[in-house]
């Protein structure tokens, strides 16, 4: 989950437990990545883990975009002002839009701390990227959203699928964000790629308790992945108006929506979602043109305009420490086998 709440306290807490903690790196320049992975070296070496002992590093993949031209700029400068003026945020600030790091450098920062799956979201890797993953040891995933999408996963040479159905929160992998989206929802989307495909199915989108994941593994998953019902335990990094958000505002539906980064992506609706019109850059050009609002949102804890990136069943999501809610989906997991 990029963008803050996967801190080296919440890798490690999930790894220790005995699951696949995971790093979201999309937004991370090369610098930032190795010195989160230097913190989490040393967290895993303080609690007697080796850091090469079961942990993910995850990151976008997008076609390169040209910066968009001025006038379509000054556009989506408009349409997020009125918003902006809420949190006294001025023009000359939405402007400075900017490309995400090279994703050849992102990936090499990380490898140097052997992570031992590197996974990719919103679209396939070059091969070289896919070769240089593979030469230093790791396994691969590549997300999909549809059996289209699955089938080219596989012949890309990954591991594993993460079959991302639509209830999903945060980014939805859809490789074309202009294309015909499916919404096929996670239990259908398994189903149909573990009946087309022969690499493992790993399941994403609305898994919240041990049932969820009993019904995933039912219609042929291999694995479970789970992102919301993390935002609340305390290793989390999300901030405590999201949480707040998660816990108190469960009335809220949560919708797609592209108006924050230029890619779809599932969050709590909220002022921005219902307010934000058309004009809007292609990713990843929205995501910064958006960020000094967000930021100033966030830090006036103004949850209206901030990015609040949930599955649609984020009700769900417990507080207690990841531990404690790993053993929880462990033991309600234990128990929808037992009743088969
Ligand atoms: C806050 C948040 C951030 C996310 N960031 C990423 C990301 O950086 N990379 C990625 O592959 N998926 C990301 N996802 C999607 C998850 O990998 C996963 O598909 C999703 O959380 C599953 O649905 P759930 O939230 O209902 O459990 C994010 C999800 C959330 C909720």
């Amino acid at each position: 989950m990029a963008g803050g709440p996967t801190t080296p306290e919440l890798v490690a807490a999930v790894t220790a437990a005995g699951a696949l903690g995971s790093f979201g790196f999309a937004y991370s320049s090369a610098a930032q990545i190795s010195s989160v992975c230097g913190e989490f070296r040393d967290l895993c070496a303080t609690r007697g883990l080796q850091s090469d002992c079961g942990w993910n590093a995850n990151f976008f993949v997008f076609p390169d975009v040209a910066e968009p031209e001025a006038s379509f700029i000054d556009d989506a400068v408009k349409n997020l002002q009125p918003m902006a003026k809420r949190v006294e945020i001025d023009a000359e600030v939405l402007t400075h839009a900017t490309q995400l790091p090279a994703l050849t450098d992102q990936v090499n920062a990380a490898l140097v701390y052997q992570p031992s799956l590197v996974s990719f979201h919103l679209g396939i890797p070059a091969e070289s990227i896919v070769d240089l993953v593979r030469n230093a040891g790791a396994c691969i995933a590549m997300s999909a959203t549809s059996r289209a999408e699955a089938l080219a996963v596989q012949a890309a040479g990954a591991d594993f699928i993460v079959a991302q159905g639509y209830e999903a929160g945060g980014h939805r992998g859809i490789f074309d964000p202009m294309a015909d989206d499916e919404m096929l929802v996670t239990l259908d989307l398994v189903k149909a790629i573990s009946e087309s495909c022969t690499i493992p199915v790993i399941a994403a989108g609305g898994i919240m308790n041990g049932s969820d994941i009993a019904m995933a593994l039912d219609n042929g998953a291999d694995a479970v992945q789970l992102g919301s019902a993390f935002l609340t335990v305390d290793e989390c990094g999300s901030s405590a108006t999201y949480r707040a958000v998660i816990k108190s505002m469960g009335e809220r539906k949560t919708q797609i929506t592209s108006g924050f980064s230029g890619r779809p992506a599932r969050g709590i609706r909220n002022l921005f979602i219902e307010s934000i019109g058309p004009e809007i850059l292609p990713f990843p050009w929205q995501n910064s043109l958006t960020g000094a609002m967000r930021k100033a949102a966030g830090s006036k804890g103004d949850f209206e305009l901030m990015s609040l990136w949930a599955g649609a069943e984020y009700q769900k999501a417990r507080s207690c420490t990841a531990a404690q809610l790993l053993k929880e989906l462990l033991e309600e997991l234990r128990e929808e086998m037992e009743k088969h």
